[in-house]
């Protein structure tokens, strides 16, 4: 295949907005695992936080963002991501994107974005579409890239590993050159060629049994850098989102955070508002601590959800601010302007990720990351509601702006087409589901919202194991691509224990019983693995 100038890898926010700003300056191929807007992005209801009321201001946006971060936040990026949001908004205006407006009061009448509020915003200012905002996202994002003809979208293709030039035997500095990707529909390897890279493939919520995130989420960006060796960062962090629905028939279905921005409240099955005394935020604590405390909950009590109540709102109101989660909880049976909704805390959002700069750049040349796969330091310990899509935005803009400024070198290294050996066609794929399930319970069970040194050494152990047997597998038999997000979904359950052993101390999401204190010589300390 003729060489692209641009390769992204996935199709949600991060990797759309960037295609749109280098299309007019190369060729662009974008790869994604499944169809286009198959995303995380495509799931988000809340919205984009970002300073845009004159009651709101970036030192109050910055504020809370540093303080939900538990004090790990890197304070000159979350400003600058907070400081050029707006622009990045209005852009996505200008592409089409309708946000939700409410009409103004008399006597000043027209029309205004409505803004939403969720856990640990001080003010009002998530920008949403109802609650879908995802959803109208990547609608407006794709019908934009739909009239860039430089623009080619490959779908059903899965980026197996990155090539880089010290894979190949090059001495000196480490260089992406693309990467192998597997085209599902017909088993093939393909080579893809650019000399600019880009990671967008998200989060690894499939890596917990119990998760908000669709199918794609299995860390392979992550994963993928780090067999590259990149240097990949604060994987301890793993956000459990407070209220996912609890329903036998339910997968993944989120209740959003802005159901309790507009006044929803979160009761035991007794009906016990639990979460007075907590923080005074109560039931719009920032997540870590909301989580934590239903995880409590329920351990306490022996019942297996808690409950969050809105009935108390008029129906109408209900009905018109959360149409999609009203219409959804009613097909389970649940009417939820007339009884409280069933939750449980599952896993949200990997805050950390391979290691970047504000500008998307890692620490191998010709390779960038920006979205969810990236650890920026904006959300330092413990992510602030509504920052991720912000953040995407920002940094494919500044990413896409540092690339044109400086654009990489194109190097004169052949690259070897792709080398199954002698593998054949796998008899026993139950060993695969079976270590899908295995890993996915295990990082639940020992790896979960509240840890112990004992518990993550065992999950290590395991861990290791069930690698040994993958690696085995992967060298024997033809690839599948549930072989490869295995693969994926192993290592990156190993570096999330790994970091998380690495910190002796609990702060934001990583809660350890063996240090139930924040330690203050980490309290700037990231914690790093590489390969
Ligand atoms: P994604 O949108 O996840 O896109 C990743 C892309 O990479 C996909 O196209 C995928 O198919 C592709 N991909 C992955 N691996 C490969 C591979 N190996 N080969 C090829 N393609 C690959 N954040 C907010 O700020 N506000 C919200 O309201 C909000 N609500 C949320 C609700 C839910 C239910 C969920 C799950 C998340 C929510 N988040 C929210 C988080 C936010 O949606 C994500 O962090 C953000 O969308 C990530 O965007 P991204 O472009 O980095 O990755
Ligand atoms: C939500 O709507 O609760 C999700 C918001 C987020 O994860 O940022």
């Amino acid at each position: 295949m003729k060489p692209f100038d641009f390769l992204i890898l996935g199709s949600g926010i991060a990797g759309l907005s960037f295609a749109l700003k280098v299309a007019p300056h190369g060729r662009v191929a974008i790869v994604t695992k499944k169809h286009r807007a198959e995303s995380n992005t495509n799931y988000a209801q809340g919205g984009i936080a970002s300073v845009t009321s004159k009651e709101d201001s970036f030192e109050l946006h910055v504020r809370d963002t540093l303080e939900a971060g538990a004090g790990l936040c890197k304070e000159s990026v979350v400003r600058t991501i907070v400081e050029e949001g707006p622009a990045r908004i209005q852009e996505l205006i200008e592409l089409g994107m309708k946000f939700t407006e409410r009409d103004l009061p008399p006597p000043a009448g027209g029309r205004e974005l409505d803004l939403g509020r969720e856990g640990g915003h001080s003010k009002r200012r998530i920008l949403h579409a109802k609650d879908i905002t995802g959803r109208e996202i990547e609608r407006a994002l794709l019908a934009a890239v739909a009239g860039q003809p430089n623009i080619e979208i490959f779908e059903n293709h899965l980026a197996i590993d990155l090539i880089t030039s010290q894979k190949l035997g090059y001495v000196g500095e480490n260089r992406c050159l693309g990467a192998y990707v597997f085209e599902k529909k017909t088993g093939h390897v393909r080579t893809f060629r650019a000399p600019v890279t880009l990671l967008a493939t998200g989060g690894c919520g499939k890596v917990y049994l119990y998760t908000t995130n669709p199918d794609i989420a299995t860390g392979d960006g992550v994963a993928m850098a780090y067999r590259a060796g990149a240097t990949v960062a604060n994987m301890e962090f793993v956000q459990f989102h407070p209220t996912c629905l609890y329903h036998p028939r339910a997968k993944s279905y989120l209740i959003s955070e802005a159901v309790r921005g507009e006044g929803g409240v979160l009761k035991s099955l007794d009906g016990r508002e639990f979460m007075d005394g907590q923080h005074i935020l109560k039931s719009l604590a920032p997540r870590d601590i909301v989580a934590r405390a239903i995880d409590s909950e329920m351990k306490k009590t022996g019942a297996d959800h808690v409950l969050l109540d809105i009935t108390h709102r008029p129906a109408q109101f209900i009905i018109e601010h959360f149409p999609n989660i009203y219409k959804t909880c009613l097909s389970y049976g649940i009417d939820i302007t007339k009884e409280p909704i069933p939750v449980v805390p599952a896993a949200h959002y990997q805050c950390g990720g391979v290691l970047t700069n504000i500008n998307g750049q890692t620490d191998i040349a010709g390779l960038y990351g920006v979205g969810e796969v990236a650890c920026t330091g904006l959300h330092g310990a413990n992510r602030l509601a509504s920052n991720s899509l912000l953040e995407a935005l920002v940094c494919a803009h500044r990413a896409a702006l540092k690339i044109l400024a400086e654009p990489p070198a194109h190097v004169e290294i052949k690259i070897p087409a792709w080398q199954s050996g002698h593998a054949t066609n796998a008899d026993e794929l139950v060993v695969v589901s079976h270590n899908w399930d295995e890993i996915r319970r295990l990082m639940w069970d020992y790896v979960g919202i509240v840890r112990t040194n004992k518990r993550l050494q065992r999950a290590a152990k395991r861990i290791a194991n069930l690698q040994d047997e993958i690696h085995e597998y992967y060298w024997n038999f033809n690839i599948t691509s549930d072989l490869l997000e295995l693969r994926n979904i192993a290592t990156v359950a190993e570096l999330i224990v790994r970091c998380s052993l690495m910190r002796p101390e609990s702060r934001g999401l990583n809660y350890n019983l063996d240090y139930p204190q924040p330690n203050p010589e980490w309290s700037q300390r990231d914690s790093l693995v590489r390969k």
